[in-house]
């Protein structure tokens, strides 16, 4: 059976980026199609400056935001990263098959690196190494598909790269997996700079929406989206950002195409009141949801308990696998 891994980073509230490009398909799809691990990468929160209670807190409301979106413990494995050591004891033996330069070339490392440096900020060696770990976090799983936004393609192409090195070098041991992407809404753009991705840790909060916003903020954030002068409604990426970013976001809620879409609106103002609506629509039910599993946070750490004790069984031996096949003793 086709086996699959995806992870989200508690270094902010989830937004409708993180949403659209991967958690919605990880419930309304992945879970039921193939042997599903979805994981909320807390170690990976710790590469940039952190409030230590801020990461507590938003790791449990990453992972109760999973079980809202439709994350069903009896069909997939929900757990934290953290409860599970294997992670952390392959990073070490990828770190050790990848190198300085490809590390470097990363656009993540390359975009947050800069960021910490204009903000008077140290720059973290973990945070030049986060793509062994991530690499970690899928190959030992076994997994063969890695439901991701755009953003993350390259990670997962460094992914694939280091497991066909580790196999060839020391024998088969991972499954080299790929990356797949939504049809619509792949990069959901910031509304107030449609040229940048909307990111859950960026500082301006404007153009960003989250999942747990109030339906008035939604609608005002959408209301307020960053379009241009030209008169009308038409759907292209390059020459007009902001309208296509608004295109594609309804599309994603209206199951549409962009292009069709654009037929369909005369005006920005239109295609923004409609945009603003079906996003409330869609993320009612979400928000609902998730007040009622605030209410129980026992149930929450219960799923993450069992969640990460299957996964420490799937992992472990895999682990233990290539720390052999690499010249490790065998404890
Ligand atoms: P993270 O936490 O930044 O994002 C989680 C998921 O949301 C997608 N995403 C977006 N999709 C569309 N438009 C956007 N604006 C947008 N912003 C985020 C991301 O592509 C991602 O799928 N490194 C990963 C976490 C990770 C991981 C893994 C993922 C760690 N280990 C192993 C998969 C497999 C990250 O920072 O995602």
């Amino acid at each position: 059976m086709t086996r699959i891994f995806s992870g989200i980073k508690p270094t902010g509230h989830l937004t409708l980026g993180n949403y659209l490009g991967a958690l919605r398909r990880w419930a309304d799809e992945d879970q039921h199609r193939a042997e599903s691990l979805f994981c909320v990468v807390d170690l990976h929160a710790l590469t940039v400056e952190h409030d230590p209670a801020r990461v507590r807190r938003l790791s449990r409301q990453a992972a109760t935001l999973l079980l809202a979106a439709g994350l069903d413990p009896a069909t997939c494995t929900v757990f934290v990263q953290s409860h599970v050591d294997e992670h952390a004891r392959l990073s070490y033996v990828l770190e050790c098959v990848a190198t300085d330069g490809e590390m470097r070339r990363m656009i993540q490392y390359k975009e947050k690196s800069a960021r910490a440096q204009v903000a008077g900020q140290s720059v973290r060696l973990s945070l030049l190494t986060y793509p062994a770990l991530m690499a970690a976090d899928i190959l030992a799983y076994g997994a063969d598909e890695v439901p991701v936004g755009e953003d993350q393609t390259q990670h997962v192409e460094l992914t694939r790269d280091l497991a066909v090195r580790f196999n060839q070098r020391y024998g088969r041991t991972f499954v080299v997996p790929r990356a797949t992407r939504p049809a619509v809404a792949a990069r959901v753009m910031d509304l107030q700079d449609p040229l940048d991705k909307m990111g859950k840790s960026h500082e301006a909060t404007g153009g960003i929406v989250y999942l747990l916003d109030e339906p008035d903020a939604v609608a005002r954030k959408v209301r307020r989206a960053v379009t241009d002068s030209e008169p009308g409604v038409s759907y292209d990426r390059a020459a007009r950002p902001g309208v296509a970013n608004l295109l594609e976001i309804l599309a994603a809620c209206t199951g549409e195409e962009p292009e069709k879409l654009a037929d369909a609106y005369d005006g920005s103002g239109a295609l923004k009141a409609a945009v603003a609506e079906a996003v409330v629509e869609l993320l009612r039910p979400l928000r609902a949801r998730h007040a009622e599993l605030s209410a129980d946070p026992e149930y929450v750490d219960g799923v993450l308990r069992d969640g990460a004790a299957r996964a420490r069984t799937l992992a472990r031996p895999r682990v233990d696998a290539a720390y052999a096949a690499i010249g490790l003793l065998p404890a």
